[in-house]
């Protein structure tokens, strides 16, 4: 076999002729090691021995810009220097950078409504697993459709099953690192099992979170609860639904829930960027409540969306 020589005479063509049906769907890339904005899918790449492509060393966010302004925005940008703490990233970047940056890439991208994931890597370098071979932590910013599910799915109720891989830390958990092969993996199974969401369940068999997303129950006393935040990444749409609620007269609980808690509640919710609340109707085989999606989880997700179009809380660009 002779496999072809590519050389800076035949490198764009030979990237231009790769067909991808995805790159119909990335509206613009920030990368900190070009310097740049680029708007052609096929030269949206990162260098082979960037830390985080070879060994996951990175963190990131995903945020979500909702006619043209960023939800939340100040909250992911904490989280995201949050983690990037927790893993000792020494960044040559304030998060005012960050923040401009992002802002730039979606006015250069021009959506109304879009999902931007920013991810910040231990930097290119040689090919170790040591995090001091890196040059330089890099910023990327990728913008791309906003995707949530299908609007039968909030007014049916989706499925949760329950997931055989074991779960990350405590404190991996708390950390949005590029780390996610646990996540990925607990996503195949609810797409081999034929479920909506899966959902994680730690060794004293309590309950944590779904690959992307965070769960809450609501029990007899209408309290809505969700597990402590040492096991699970603290979910920016979780913390705001409850503080809605709070404002809105209801009662809620942070405290460790049990399989058992889950198939008694009068009502299970999903919640996450992308989806912000939606209802379980079914957990495995058994039904949750009546069957049907309940009034509180409609009402925090009737909350969330009006949070979300008052624009009070998010960032214009
Ligand atoms: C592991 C995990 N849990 C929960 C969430 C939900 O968090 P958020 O509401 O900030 O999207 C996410 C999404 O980023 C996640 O990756």
């Amino acid at each position: 076999m002779r496999i072809p020589i590519i050389d800076e005479s035949n490198f764009i063509q030979k990237i231009k002729s790769r067909k991808n049906p995805f790159f119909a769907e990335y509206h613009a890339f920030y990368s900190s090691w070009f310097g740049g904005i680029v708007k052609n899918p096929e030269m949206m790449l990162l260098p082979m021995d960037d830390h985080m492509v070879h060994r996951g060393d990175g963190i990131f966010e995903a945020m979500k810009a909702v006619n043209r302004s960023v939800y939340l925005m100040e909250e992911h940008l904490e989280r995201l220097f949050d983690s990037a703490e927790k893993i000792s990233l020494n960044l040559p970047f304030d998060v005012n950078h960050v923040k401009e940056i992002i802002l730039e890439t979606l006015r250069f991208a021009n959506q109304d409504n879009a999902s931007i994931r920013v991810f910040i890597s231990r930097g290119p370098g040689n090919f170790s697993v040591n995090p001091y071979d890196s040059i330089e932590p890099q910023l990327y910013v990728i913008v791309i459709p906003l995707k949530s599910p299908l609007p039968e799915k909030y007014i049916h109720g989706v499925t949760v099953g329950k997931s055989e891989i074991p779960i990350k830390s405590s404190w991996m958990n708390q950390v949005k690192s590029c780390n996610y092969l646990p996540n990925v993996l607990m996503k195949k199974e609810a797409v081999d099992r034929g479920f909506d969401f899966i959902i994680g369940i730690d060794s004293d068999g309590r309950v944590t979170e779904g690959p992307t997303e965070n769960i809450m129950i609501v029990d007899h006393n209408e309290t809505i609860i969700h597990p402590p935040l040492n096991n699970i990444l603290k979910g920016i749409t979780m913390v705001r639904v409850c503080e809605l609620a709070r404002e809105n007269g209801m009662k809620t609980e942070i405290k460790s829930i049990s399989l058992a808690d889950v198939k008694s509640a009068t009502e299970v919710m999903i919640t996450g960027t992308s989806l912000n609340v939606i209802p379980v109707v079914k957990f495995e085989k058994g039904v949750i409540g009546t069957g049907h999606p309940g009034a509180i989880a409609k009402k925090l997700n009737k909350l969330i969306i009006n949070d979300i179009e008052s624009g009070k809380h998010g960032i214009s660009f």
